[in-house]
């Protein structure tokens, strides 16, 4: 039976690591897949509203799994297609993959690399953060909607339970694709706008300079995503990106902690994506471009 299966967590950043706590804390048997593999169990410490979980969880390399049936892809969205080709070998039509990256694409790739797999597709909204290697913390408690890469897949329905017990709400959402284009707007503004100003997400809705660029960035979306995804004709981006900039206030975006620290970020499968989109339908987009350049050229030193 699927809910005696182990859920497969690849991916050990701080969201793999915010969901194998959280499973292993509920009791749901857990397995990491992380990059490299030094021992048999990473011993991985959550921070929530002060209180520690720390949890013992046993990792293989994807090349010692040979059947998985529950996956959750929690790696950037730049790793996303070296990660689906490691597990290829252990995926089959039984085998039910999530992939929680931000941006866009990415069902694409999923649906050429691991075609038979039943695809799902999530937004997520929980912050987290790594504080040191094995220790993170959930500095904002979200939500996860998650929904069918194919309309006609089911409902995974006891892998659905064991995740919305463990890291409440998980949400089905029969049609996922406007809430991606959603989650896709939040973070082509968020995201850029507060590593490119070293910021905090609350701190974008206290300059009058930041707020007006936000619009901005909205503003020149809009005919892209409305084009893509014409159920968002006229939504409200503005209303839901101040929103979630005031509900995540003291977090610093994923972009931020990645630009800050050196390392690679999101921005060619966010704003990069989008740029490519306007750029085949003959839309500019100025203010994303700027930005996007400013984040991807090599700083003067
Ligand atoms: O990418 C992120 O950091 C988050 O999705 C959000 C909420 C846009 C910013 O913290």
């Amino acid at each position: 039976m699927s809910e005696s299966q182990p859920v497969f967590i690849l991916g050990a950043g701080a969201i793999g690591s915010l969901w194998a706590c959280s499973l292993a804390h509920s009791g749901v048997e857990t397995r990491l897949i992380p990059r490299r593999v030094s021992d048999d169990s990473i011993t991985l410490t959550l921070t929530h509203q002060g209180q520690n979980i720390t949890q013992s969880i046993p990792q293989q390399s994807a090349k010692q799994i040979s059947r998985i049936t529950n996956l959750l892809i929690c790696v950037k969205s730049y790793q996303l297609e070296q990660a689906l080709l490691s597990v290829q070998h252990a995926v089959n039509a039984q085998s039910r993959v999530i992939l929680l990256q931000n941006g866009m694409g990415h069902k694409e790739l999923a649906q050429k690399h691991l075609p038979h797999a039943q695809l799902f597709l999530a937004s997520n909204t929980h912050g987290v953060f790594r504080q040191s290697q094995h220790q993170f913390v959930h500095a904002g408690w979200g939500k996860t909607l998650l929904g069918p890469a194919n309309i006609n897949t089911q409902a995974p329905e006891a892998l659905l339970a064991q995740l919305h017990q463990a890291l409440p709400a998980v949400t089905w959402e029969a049609d996922i694709t406007p809430l991606l284009w959603r989650k896709l707007a939040v973070n082509a503004v968020i995201n850029p706008l507060t590593a490119l100003y070293d910021c905090n997400n609350g701190a974008l809705l206290e300059h009058t300079e930041w707020r007006q660029q936000m619009h901005q960035l909205v503003i020149e979306m809009r005919p892209v995503i409305e084009y893509q995804c014409p159920a968002l004709k006229h939504y409200d981006f503005v209303t839901e990106i101040e929103s979630v900039a005031a509900t995540t206030a003291m977090n610093y975006s994923s972009m931020h902690q990645d630009y800050h620290l050196g390392r690679r970020t999101e921005i060619d499968q966010i704003s990069g994506y989008l740029l490519n989109k306007a750029s085949e339908q003959g839309v500019v987009m100025p203010t994303h471009q700027d930005i996007y350049l400013r984040l991807t050229q090599p700083t003067e030193s």
